[in-house]
């Protein structure tokens, strides 16, 4: 089903040496993708205001000073973008070795892959560079919170606050450099106002926040995504009917995750879709 939207103007951008045509409104990394760029993001996520948080993303725009953030700036008609300019490259490169020297980016889709494209030398800042490392909190049987993965993207935060699920048992705690994401005085989960409804574990892009069964299937090395299967399917608890996407492993469900674009749930779930499918 594709759902009808009001006609929207469309504008022509010009990314490198193409012009391409998008609705008004788009930003500039939809014009990228339109032109089949790709332009690395991390604190972007398709379901939530831009946060402009790591600037992994800048793009350079003619007659700007500055680069622009390509995830939550807006295309503007005749605007002229350059995405792998050598200024938006250095920067990319630097972004990823302040992130890679200081936070665990093993479980980070592409960062492997971005960090050898651009070059990036984390051990630069040498051994003593600070991390934020720290175990992990297991504190419930559902998901786990392994926060020497958290970039600080604030995701979470807004999926589990105003954004979506206006439940606010996670926020940012400390400020500066303690920066963290913690529940209110850093209580355990189960002692928060969390309902577990994992919205915030499907957005955050590093995998500090993960189902236990990931967290566990790692721990002891059998976690394989190359054997898994994605079955979309219709939650059947009750009559909303929110799409779910089961990843299967040797014939068992391993996580639950939900379509982003659905245009009713947007990639969200309650506990029930979400984890409960231990009766199957
Ligand atoms: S599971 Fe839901 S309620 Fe709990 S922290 Fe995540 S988004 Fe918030
Ligand atoms: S836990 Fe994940 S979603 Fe939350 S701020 Fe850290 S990296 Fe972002
Ligand atoms: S992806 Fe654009 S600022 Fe993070």
């Amino acid at each position: 089903m594709i759902p009808l939207q009001p006609p929207r103007r469309l504008i022509d951008v010009q990314i490198d040496d193409e012009t391409v045509r998008v609705p008004e409104g788009a930003t500039i990394l939809d014009a990228c993708r339109a032109a089949g760029k790709d332009v690395p993001t991390l604190c972007h996520g398709d379901t939530l205001t831009p946060k402009n948080a790591c600037r992994v993303c800048v793009v350079e725009v003619e007659g700007a000073r500055t680069l622009a953030p390509a995830c939550s700036r807006k295309a503007e008609a005749g605007m002229k973008v350059g995405t792998g300019s050598e200024r938006a490259r250095h920067s990319r490169k630097v972004v990823l070795e302040l992130l890679g020297s200081s936070v665990d980016l093993s479980t980070t889709p592409r960062a492997a892959e971005w960090t050898a494209e651009y070059g990036a030398d984390p051990a630069r800042f040498g051994a003593d560079a600070a991390t934020v490392e720290q175990p992990a909190k297991v504190d419930n049987d559902l998901y786990v919170r392994d926060y020497s993965k958290c970039i600080l993207c604030y995701k979470c935060v807004d999926a589990c606050g105003e954004q979506w699920q206006n439940t606010f048992a996670i926020g940012v705690a400390g400020r500066g450099f303690d920066g963290t994401i913690s529940t209110e005085f850093d209580a355990p989960l189960t002692d928060s106002a969390c309902v577990y409804c994992g919205n915030c574990v499907e957005v955050c892009p590093t995998g500090a926040l993960s189902f236990k069964t990931e967290f566990d299937m790692r721990a002891e090395g059998t976690w394989d995504e190359s054997r898994q299967s994605e079955t979309t399917t219709v939650c059947s608890y009750c009559g909303v009917g929110c799409n779910l996407t089961l990843h299967v492993q040797d014939n068992k469900i391993v996580k639950v995750t939900s379509p982003h674009d659905n245009p009713v749930t947007k990639g969200n779930l309650c506990v029930k879709g979400r984890f409960g499918y231990g009766y199957v």
